[in-house]
């Protein structure tokens, strides 16, 4: 039988399930057990307690999600059942089994109106019902199970799954000029140094319980974001700013959304990277990925 510390992630076929199944191979001391959306549903309460008897994890890595911020708002009993309650049942069994549980929460949860980087214990806010969902979670989290460790982040984007830097590439060979806001300001996260981040967190020698920041060093506009892939990717197509309003959208944006991270760097020693130094490796696995299939993401 294996001795080694088992970390079990939820969620594991997202952008930062994946990002960590792509570490994994880097860290042998530790045995990961990686469950979908399909293999364990978290809001299925039965079937983690289940997993949880079965797999008895040392730690467990939430990065399962409604992720969808339109949507959620036509979708509101959904988003808190799996940001909300879901996350308050696996905090429990965490604390039940002796689990150390570490969970991924957001920017959002904050209404965006500050001038100045957002510190863990500012005022919550939030301005949408994703955001809501979230901080249903943090909140749950923290009642039933004190000991866990919560990762707000912004941005996030990966080689994996549905995100704006996907999108970007995409729309930037598909068009002649695209618009991209310019009012709203945050910070990317690259999944792939998240999950680093994380994994330090967990290898670190003393357990910090309690809310953190994280996210890539830098703050710019989602029209400076798309800026940077045209440059990076030498794609043609013209990036035109627009505002906030000339964009509705279902659900509202914080404009203002820059996480402070001198807590997350204190704590656990993290050296934070910088945005487009991140972004540049992002896009060069991209273009490794799409060579490798036959698919030009430069064109
Ligand atoms: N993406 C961002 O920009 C962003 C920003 C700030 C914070 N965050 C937070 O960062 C964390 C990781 O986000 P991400 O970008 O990796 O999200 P993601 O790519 O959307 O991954 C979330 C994963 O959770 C799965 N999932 C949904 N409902 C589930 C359920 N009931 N049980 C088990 N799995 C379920 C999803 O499956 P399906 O896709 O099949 O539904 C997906 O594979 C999340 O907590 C998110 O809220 C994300």
């Amino acid at each position: 039988m294996s001795s080694r510390s088992k970390i079990l992630v939820t969620g594991s076929n997202g952008q930062l399930g994946k990002e960590l199944q792509d570490l994994a191979s880097s860290f042998p001391q530790f045995e990961f057990v990686f469950l979908s959306k399909e293999d364990l549903p978290i809001h299925n309460f039965e079937l983690v307690r289940v997993f949880f008897d079965s797999v008895k994890p040392a730690f467990c890595i939430n990065c399962a999600a409604y992720t969808a911020v339109d949507k959620a708002e036509s979708e509101k009993e959904l988003a808190f059942q799996i940001n909300g309650e879901a996350v308050g049942v696996l905090a429990a069994v965490c604390k039940e089994h002796g689990t150390k549980f570490i969970h991924v929460s957001t920017d959002y949860v904050f209404n965006g109106e500050a001038t100045y980087p957002y510190t863990e214990n500012f005022p919550t806010d939030p301005v949408n019902t994703y955001g809501a969902s979230k901080l249903e979670g943090e909140k749950q989290a923290m009642q039933l199970n004190p000991d866990c460790i919560i990762v707000r982040t912004s941005w996030v984007y990966s080689s994996h799954g549905k995100n704006f830097v996907k999108t970007m590439i995409r729309l930037m060979n598909e068009k002649d000029s695209i618009s991209v806001v310019n009012d709203q300001v945050g910070s990317p996260t690259y999944a792939a140094d998240l999950a680093e981040v994380i994994l330090k967190i967990i290898l670190w020698d003393q357990w910090h319980p309690g809310i953190y920041h994280y996210s890539n060093e830098g703050i710019i506009s989602w029209y400076d974001f798309a800026l940077a892939i045209k440059e990076l990717s030498r794609a043609n197509c013209k990036i035109n700013p627009i505002t906030t309003s000339q964009y509705p959208t279902p659900a509202r944006r914080p404009a203002y959304s820059v996480l402070d991270k001198t807590k997350i760097q204190q704590t656990f020693g993290i050296k934070l990277k910088d945005w487009r130094e991140s972004l540049a490796v992002c896009l060069n696995k991209l273009n490794r990925n799409s060579a490798s299939s036959g698919v030009l993401v430069d064109p």
